[in-house]
């Protein structure tokens, strides 16, 4: 059947006011185009769609068969036109998203994405720790919080996106560098920098040691994963950061990861706004592409290889 948008449309009108005249009206168009449109559909589909009994006129089987399809296709369209309506108002929208520091490793490429997609909306980014993140929820200060997983007891809405491992970074000429399986107890030898209280990096760290009875000696504290980074490759000592923060000082041979037993600590992103928050149009379709569409833009983050 080769069946025309335009003939649907009209003959939805005719059998929607089972008149040719009021289709006509409505339609702003002539009597005889509207009849022109009908019977072009007719002989398209191969059979009549209307009866004329008198003045009136019906619909015949076929007809109705029609008038389905021609109803179907006018509810999608409406929703379609709905749904596009939706997206301009993304297109000038605004979107305050707070991220932790170790998420900045890959929230620019995740929000360029974006913005190439909608690029009306305004961005603003805010970069901080984890208890920076968990104030700045309580605050209801953005629209949406990208995070590790938030402690229960706050009222959040948190959807894990991405997975997060930690592993333990040494430098590259560290005699560690060539074991295999290195015991946990083996650690207490080293030295571990610490991130500063308050970020997540450290109390997983902290939570998993205790967890396993293991005491760790610590040295210098440090607030950046960038200094953690730099402490280590000045032999300062040993550090435990997200695979997501070494992608390049891997590939450059400046850091190594250490093949450690249970390592690495198994975390996730979450993507994070208050229960109950009204999230604007911009926000939820934000959160949306974090959801769906971060494994697939950036396939190489979500499961990075030690
Ligand atoms: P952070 O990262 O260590 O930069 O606070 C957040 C997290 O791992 O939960």
């Amino acid at each position: 059947m080769h069946v025309t948008l335009r003939q649907l449309n009209v003959f939805h009108a005719v059998a929607r006011h089972r008149s040719f005249t009021r289709a006509a009206e409505e339609l702003h168009l002539s009597q005889p185009a509207v009849s022109m449109q009908v019977k072009q559909l007719e002989e398209n589909v191969g059979l009549p769609l209307f009866e004329h009994l008198g003045k009136k006129i019906y619909l015949t089987e076929a007809g109705t068969e029609i008038f389905r399809c021609s109803r179907a296709v006018a509810q999608q369209l409406a929703e379609t036109e709905q749904t596009i309506a939706e997206l301009r108002g993304v297109e000038r929208g605004q979107l305050a998203v707070a991220v932790a520091s170790t998420v900045n490793y890959f929230a620019p490429r995740l929000l360029a994405g974006f913005s190439q997609r909608y690029p009306g909306v305004h961005i603003s980014l805010s970069v901080t720790n984890r208890e920076g993140l968990l104030k700045n929820l309580e605050g209801n200060e953005s629209d949406v919080v990208l995070m590790g997983q938030p402690p229960a007891e706050h009222e959040l809405v948190a959807e894990p996106f991405m997975l997060n491992p930690l592993v333990v970074i040494s430098p590259p000429d560290h005699p560690l560098t060539r074991a295999r399986r290195i015991p946990l107890a083996r650690l207490q030898q080293e030295t571990f920098l610490l991130r500063e209280p308050g970020s997540g990096t450290r109390v997983a760290m902290e939570r998993f040691f205790s967890e396993r009875g293991i005491s760790i000696y610590t040295g210098m504290e440090m607030n950046t994963n960038e200094a953690i980074k730099q402490g280590v490759e000045a032999g300062l000592g040993l550090g435990i950061v997200s695979l997501h923060t070494v992608g390049l000082e891997l590939e450059m041979k400046r850091l190594a990861v250490l093949n450690v037993e249970d390592f690495p600590i198994e975390r996730q992103w979450y993507v994070v706004h208050r229960q109950g928050k009204r999230l604007s149009r911009v926000a939820q379709v934000f959160k949306d592409y974090v959801l769906n569409e971060a494994t697939a833009l950036h396939g190489d983050i979500r499961s990075p290889r030690p």
